[in-house]
């Protein structure tokens, strides 16, 4: 199971300040150290935490490939044409919103969609599609001709901390779900179980495979078992936790629970 590491939460905590430190680009020998295979970053609309010239000194200096998450926003894609990331994520994106609430819509008219996939293409980045696990969207995401797609693992972080009294990312929890601890439990299940599928049909159609959101040191390993999830993408456990151990042994921890 492959590692990328989301860094903008190291810019999270320099933004909060506006000043110089911590700097995201001094996470890169850290990250590599520790092991992980890919260095993940967010280049909001809002640049409320990566700035463009994060990401530039990012995919400049970095040894590991850089796969920029991104919306599909012109103004963005051709900053990202510029970049020339190794992989270029679409994700949805809403001002309001606090993180990444769901995958993108890739069903209805899609040809801005098609006409950006090809464009990242033709410039030789591969193109991943952040989307929500259903088979509607891996069929949709196969004919758009992407090479990865990520699948959202929010709803599955937000049922295991309603189960587990919100260990991690408490502002996942969704309060209007008081279920009993049995049905808790069966959901995780049947949305572990549609992981698995779904990341099964992927393959068998030749797209690669990852996942990301709301993962952390409690909630991980069920996904980490999935066979057919190549590469997990985990950004704020990871970030969290080195406040207290350091970054390159909250990776090193981490990984420890990825080994299948
Ligand atoms: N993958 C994608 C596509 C994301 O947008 C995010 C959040 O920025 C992550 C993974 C990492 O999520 P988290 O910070 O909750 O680990």
């Amino acid at each position: 199971m492959k590692l990328g590491v989301n860094i903008d939460h190291i810019a999270v905590l320099r933004e909060a300040r506006m000043v110089a430190d911590p700097n995201p680009l001094d996470a890169l020998s850290i990250v590599k150290r520790a092991g992980a295979d890919q260095i993940t970053i967010h280049l909001r609309e809002d640049r409320r935490h990566i700035q463009d010239i994060d990401a530039l000194n990012i995919i400049y200096h970095s040894s590991l490939p850089v796969n920029l998450e991104c919306a599909l926003a012109p103004e963005i894609i051709n900053i990202v044409c510029e970049l020339h990331p190794h992989r270029v994520t679409l994700v949805p994106e809403k001002r309001e919103e606090v993180t990444t609430e769901g995958g993108l819509n890739i069903l209805g008219n899609n040809e801005q969609l098609k006409a950006t996939i090809e464009r990242l293409q033709n410039e030789e980045m591969e193109v991943s599609l952040f989307i929500d696990p259903t088979l509607e969207n891996v069929e949709m995401a196969k004919e758009l001709g992407v090479e990865w797609i990520e699948f959202h693992t929010g709803k599955y972080a937000n049922l295991y901390a309603m189960l587990y009294g919100n260990l991690g990312n408490t502002h996942h929890t969704i309060p209007e779900l008081e279920l009993p601890r049995k049905e808790l439990v069966q959901m995780i299940e049947d949305e572990i179980s549609t992981l698995r599928t779904l990341s099964c049909d992927a393959m068998e159609m030749d797209l690669k495979v990852a996942a990301g959101h709301g993962l952390n040191y409690q909630n991980v390993k069920d996904i980490a078992d999935i066979e057919t999830i190549e590469e997990l993408n985990i950004g704020q456990s990871i970030v969290a936790r080195s406040i207290f151990t350091g970054l390159e042994q909250a990776i090193l921890d981490m990984k420890t629970l990825l080994i299948r």
